[in-house]
Parts: structure tokens; sequence; C-alpha cells
């Protein structure tokens, strides 16, 4: 009843509502602003560019906006180069007088940042693939961005794919939903490594969770449900076996308030699930599927995973890949399949549901040309209407590979 009525005030608001605006990076070099509408006389949304800048670098991988300041950051993975990256910081037009994506910064990263979250106040954290290693910017001052830690990993040997696990590739960094911890899924080292946030929002390194060898945790989401005594869980996916693993978390408070830095607690993981993204297995799909971006709705009832390169569903009698929508049980985490529905194009590396769950955007990196699409969606029932997209933008600038869109964001 509760959802009933927020989905009802969420349409009615809608329908009035100013546009909405939508960011996407190109792994091409450009970041763009984009505006969602809707036409006053009928119900055809359209997605249209306000702004593109090509000052991101040449190519960006992710994007992460900081609210309080309205400033835009860009990840550059930079892997059409040698041994580099970048970060850089973007004013948007939420300041009247000041037009959209001006460059405030531009630095110099390890190599090939895929992933970047805010932890803490101020706090940036940079998941470095192919360089091995997570960083930690201080943003106060987005015109000067400043490197406070980094943390380079090493292996001794090869994991299991030993041509995709030759080294640690550190490809995920999460939050936890106590704001307290960190998580950095490596791809190459089938570990989820833990850090506490300390008072000054540096990271403290705790240890190591080693996963199921060979599965290459890519991305993961946290699930917490209501009340403050709710269970927490932790959902993976497993790149390399086309898997979904989830693990209740659990959290030791050591002596001390947690202040001194020595009485920080632990974090650690019980796993209490596993199986294929195809739901008949562990392992059916390892190898030929590769899954991408995970994510929850509503508080943590619904999550949303995209696979890449399954081509198991149709958009418009053209094969697509799949967004996978699942409910989870908060008491228990237990998964149940909602459904399959289209991404409606090739390779959907990031998805983004908005903030009201009425719409997904997803960006299909390998769609020729870039394609980015938004779908509706049924908070209440975590059902992605996938019948025909309420809006489609494409641009035609790609790599000679194809490779385009890398990465979505609303900004609500
Ligand atoms: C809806 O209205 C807009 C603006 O008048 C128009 O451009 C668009 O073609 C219309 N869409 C449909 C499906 O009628
Ligand atoms: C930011 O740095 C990257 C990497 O050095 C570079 O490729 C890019 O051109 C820089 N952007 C600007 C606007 O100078
Ligand atoms: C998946 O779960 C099954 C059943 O609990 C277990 O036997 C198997 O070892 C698990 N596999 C992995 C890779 O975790
Ligand atoms: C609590 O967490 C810390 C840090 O991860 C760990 O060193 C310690 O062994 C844990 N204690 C217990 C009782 O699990
Ligand atoms: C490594 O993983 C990729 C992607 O899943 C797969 O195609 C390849 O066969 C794997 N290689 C080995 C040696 O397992
Ligand atoms: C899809 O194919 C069906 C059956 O061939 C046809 O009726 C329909 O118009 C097609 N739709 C599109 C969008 O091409
Ligand atoms: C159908 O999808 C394939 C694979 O994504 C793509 O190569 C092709 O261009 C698409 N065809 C149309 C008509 O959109």
């Amino acid at each position: 009843m509760k959802y009933a009525l927020i989905s009802m005030l969420a349409l009615s608001g809608a329908t009035q509502a100013a546009a909405k605006t939508i960011y996407a990076a190109s792994y091409a070099g450009p970041i763009f602003e984009l505006s969602l509408t809707r036409a006053a006389n009928n119900n055809s949304f359209s997605l249209s560019e306000v702004s593109r800048t090509l000052d991101c670098g040449s190519n960006p991988s992710w994007l992460a906006l900081e609210k309080a300041t309205g400033t835009l950051f860009c990840a550059n993975e930079a892997y059409t180069l040698p041994n580099t990256g970048s970060l850089s910081s973007f004013s948007t037009n939420k300041a009247e007088d000041s037009s959209s994506l001006n460059l405030l910064d531009n630095v110099t990263t390890d190599y090939g940042p895929v992933q970047a979250i805010f932890f803490a106040p101020n706090r940036l954290g940079l998941a470095h693939y192919a360089g091995g290693a997570v960083s930690v910017w201080d943003t106060t001052d987005p015109g000067r961005l400043v490197e406070l830690q980094s943390f380079h990993y090493f292996m001794d040997a090869p994991g299991p794919n030993a041509t995709l696990q030759d080294k640690p590739y550190p490809h995920g960094i999460v939050a936890d939903p106590t704001g307290r911890f960190v998580v950095v899924l490596d791809r190459g080292a089938d570990v989820l490594r833990t850090y506490a946030v300390g008072r000054d929002g540096r990271l403290l390194e705790l240890g190591a969770h080693f996963t199921a060898p060979g599965n290459g945790p890519r991305h993961g989401v946290f699930a917490k449900g209501p009340s403050e005594n709710s269970k927490t869980f932790f959902y993976v996916l497993g790149e390399l076996t086309n898997s979904l693993f989830g693990f209740e978390v659990l959290y030791n408070v050591s002596d001390g308030d947690g202040e001194s830095g020595s009485g920080m607690g632990g974090i650690s993981f019980r796993q209490f699930y596993n199986d294929s993204t195809y739901q008949t297995g562990f392992g059916s799909g390892s190898g030929t599927t590769l899954p991408a971006e995970i994510a929850v709705a509503e508080g943590g009832r619904h999550l949303l995973l995209s696979t890449r390169a399954d081509g198991r569903s149709a958009y418009l009698n053209n094969t697509s890949d799949t967004i996978v929508s699942y409910g989870v049980d908060l008491d228990t985490g237990t998964l149940s399949l909602i459904k399959l529905t289209a991404s409606g194009g090739a390779w959907p590396r990031t998805f983004a549901v908005s903030g009201d769950g009425t719409m997904v955007a997803v960006a299909d990196q390998y769609s020729v040309p870039g394609r980015l699409v938004v779908f509706k969606r049924d908070p209440e029932t975590g059902v992605v209407d996938d019948g025909v997209a309420l809006a489609v933008w494409t641009t035609d600038l790609a790599l000679p590979d194809g490779q385009s869109i890398s990465c979505v964001l609303w900004d609500e």
C-alpha cells in the first residue's frame, strides 16, 4: 500500500515535471549532459543533448556526482594509452549563472580507473583495474583534487583463469550502509578487500575475504532492511563464471568507540547464495556471458543486474542483452527471480534506476551507434517494461572497435 501511494505520487509529479538530467560517458572521449523531457500534449518522452565535453580525456569509464557542490567527477580509464589514468571534476549547471560541464581540475592517477565512489564527505575512492590499485582523493576543493592514499596489490601466482587473473584487477569499490567500511572487489585475485573508514576519512586496511576461486568479483551492492537491527547482505557479481553470490555481512565491534583507529571493529562475509545469472545452476553461461552491473532499488527490496553478450532477449524484433530483476527478502537475503528483460542493445556495461524507481537508463556499450535506452519500470513489482522504450538516445562517436557509452548517471 505504501509503495502504491509512493508510485502514484511519483507519476502525478512526472506529468508536471521539469526535465530530468542524465549524464553519460563514452569510451570514445566525450561526457554528455542529456535532458529527458516529456511532451506536454502527449505522453512521449525524448532525450536530447544539452552539452558535452572532451576534457575528461581519452576513455571516460565512470561518473560520480557530489550533490552538495553539484560537481561531476569523471574517471578516465585511458586504456588506449600506456600506463596512465586521470580524474577530472566539472561544475554542473545548477547555479544559474554558470554553464554546465566546465572543467575545474584534471589530475593524473594510477592506471585504469574504472569505478569511483564517495564513501565519506569529500572522499572519493577510485578502483584502478589495470593498475592493480585503489586511490583515495580529497575533493574538498573540487578545483584542486588531492590524492590522500593509494594501495597497490600484488599476487604471487596467477589465479585459476590465468589469462584474466594474471594479476590483481580491482574492478569495484563500494561503501557499506553504515558508512564505516569500504569493500574493494578484485576481479584478478578473487578477493573482497576490506577497509575501515577513519575519522579523517582515510582508509585503514583490515583484510581480505577470499571468494570462490576463478569467479572474478567485479561489482557488488549492499542491501539492508529498514530497521536498525535488520541484517545486512552483500551481493557480488562473479564476472568470470557468470555468477551471483549472496553474503550475509557480519560486523564485530572490538574494544573502543571507533574513534581512536584501534577500535573500529571489523566486517566479514558469510556466503549463503550462489547461482549462475542464468538461474540454472552454478557455471551456466560461464566463459561466454559476462555480468556487468548490479544495483538495488526500493530500499533493497529489488535487485537488478545486467549481463553482456548473452543475446537472450529481444528488443523490437532484434536480439538484445539482458537486465535481470530479483525480489529480495530483507529478513533472510533470499532472492527470487522477477523477470528477464531486454537491455535494448548490446553489452549493457552500466545502468541506473531513477530515484523514484519508475525508470531505468541502460548504457549499451557495444551498440552501433552508441545507445542509451530509458525504460519504464514499476517500483512496486520491480518489473522493467521493455516493450517500447520511453526514450532512446544515440551517438555516432565510438572507438574503432565500436565501443561507446560506458556509464550513465541520473542527476535528480
Ligand atoms: C508528442 O508531442 C511532441 C511535441 O509536440 C512531438 O514532437 C511528438 O512527435 C509527439 N509524439 C507522439 C508519439 O505523438
Ligand atoms: C586530463 O588528463 C588526461 C590524462 O593526462 C588528458 O588526456 C586530458 O587531455 C586532460 N584534460 C585536459 C582538459 O587537459
Ligand atoms: C555454491 O553452492 C553450492 C551449494 O551450497 C556449493 O556446494 C558450492 O560449493 C558453491 N559454489 C561456489 C563456487 O561457491
Ligand atoms: C573483528 O574484525 C577485525 C578486523 O577485521 C579482525 O581482525 C578480528 O579478528 C575480528 N574479531 C572477531 C572476534 O571476529
Ligand atoms: C577466463 O574467463 C573468460 C571470461 O569468462 C573465459 O572466456 C575464458 O575461457 C576463461 N579462461 C580460462 C582459462 O578459464
Ligand atoms: C516485429 O515483428 C512482427 C512480426 O513479424 C511485426 O508484426 C512487427 O511490426 C515488428 N515490429 C517492429 C518494431 O519491427
Ligand atoms: C540488431 O542487433 C545487432 C546486435 O546488437 C546489431 O548489430 C544490429 O545492428 C541490430 N539491428 C538493428 C536493425 O537494429
